[in-house]
């Protein structure tokens, strides 16, 4: 049996972009090749931000068909959204109930957003968010879990409650490793170049998004800021903005910078981020494309959906019932 993979992006947006894509997302489908992968639209967390109903359920169904699209294959992968699975919920508390009050709030994540947005408008939601994912991974036993280097301290709480909960409980838990995406594709703003590229960027003008069409998007990567001197040559610190641009384009091609480098000797900007945009808008337009008809045809998209939650509930009920077994509630009676 192939080892278990789980992880989760949040609905928090229209659109994945290309940061997401290269720097996670492209790992998710990898990895499903070589492990038994569970991939999960955690939209009960991205409760813990503003919530417009109509737009929320809109950005569950893209990113569902994001997902598909990019290649995450519901045979292989199961691949499934959050609140379909009670479990979340049911071992979500078990871990609010196991998690000091102070160990809850050193999580930076949590420091960092709730001073943003100060106490009164901070909710509770926010605070136990960790512990909900705590639940997220150790309901499916993964080995691994593949996030981005922002989630560590998340992970190493989800390690700390799996083994607090079998040393006083029993041997319930698989202890978790995290997988750190490797930054070597850190991608950054277009337009900020020294700035990751982020859905919560001031100007969306630096950012590009898989479901923008290829006119918007060969516009930005035109647009794109770049350095002075004229050489298409790689070096974060003097150049950022052509650094940025090699680096997108490595990742889309899977050539080395330095062949691409090689390429554009005697050239200047204007041919290489002409071609740069050309590789990126044939990467995207499929995506596009075949996400764009996902989202055609809903209740297909919410059938795969179905039968990703039906598995995901399988092991996950197993869980939360041994769970609750080794807690000492009762069993209802058949
Ligand atoms: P977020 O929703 O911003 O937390 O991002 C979801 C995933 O995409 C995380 O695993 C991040 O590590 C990854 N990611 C986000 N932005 C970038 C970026 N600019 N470059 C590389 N990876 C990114
Ligand atoms: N907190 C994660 C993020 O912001 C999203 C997430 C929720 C997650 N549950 C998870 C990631 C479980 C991995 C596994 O990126």
């Amino acid at each position: 049996m192939s080892k278990r993979v789980l992880s989760g992006i949040q609905p928090t947006h229209d659109s994945f972009h290309l940061g997401n894509y290269l720097g996670a997302l492209t790992q998710w489908v990898e990895l499903q090749s070589t492990h038994d992968a569970y991939y999960c639209i955690v939209d009960l967390h991205a409760l813990t931000i503003e919530v417009d109903p109509a737009l929320l359920r809109k950005r569950i169904l893209a990113s569902a068909a994001q997902l598909l699209a990019i290649g995450i294959d519901p045979k292989k992968s199961t691949l499934f959204i959050q609140s379909h699975v009670p479990a979340h919920n049911q071992l979500g508390w078990v871990f609010e109930c196991i998690t000091g009050f102070g160990e809850a709030n050193r999580m930076t994540q949590f420091k960092d957003k709730s001073q943003k947005s100060g106490t009164d408008r901070t909710v509770v939601g926010l605070f136990t968010y960790p512990m909900l994912q705590a639940a997220d991974i150790l309901l499916y036993q993964p080995e691994l879990v593949p996030v981005g280097e922002d989630q560590r301290q998340h992970i190493e709480l989800t390690r700390d409650l799996a083994q607090r909960f079998n040393a006083r409980f029993g041997d319930v838990f698989t202890v978790p490793g995290a997988h750190i995406l490797k930054s070597t594709a850190k991608i950054m703003d277009l337009q900020e170049p020294t700035a990751k590229m982020s859905k919560s960027a001031a100007s969306m003008a630096g950012v590009i998004e898989l479901l923008d069409t290829p006119e918007a998007n060969i516009k930005k990567i035109k647009s794109a800021v770049t350095d002075t001197g004229r050489e298409v040559t790689f070096d974060e610190k003097e150049k950022p903005g052509i650094s940025n641009l090699l680096s997108i384009f490595s990742a889309i091609t899977g050539r080395t910078v330095k062949s691409i480098e090689s390429d554009y000797a005697g050239k200047g900007y204007g041919d290489f981020k002409k071609d740069v945009a050309e590789v990126v808008t044939e990467a995207l337009k499929p995506i596009r494309e075949t996400a764009l008809a996902y989202l055609k045809d809903e209740s297909a998209l919410l059938e795969l959906l179905r039968e990703g939650a039906d598995r995901a509930e399988a092991v996950a009920g197993q869980t939360i019932s041994t769970v609750y077994n080794s807690l000492g509630l009762l069993p209802r009676k058949k």
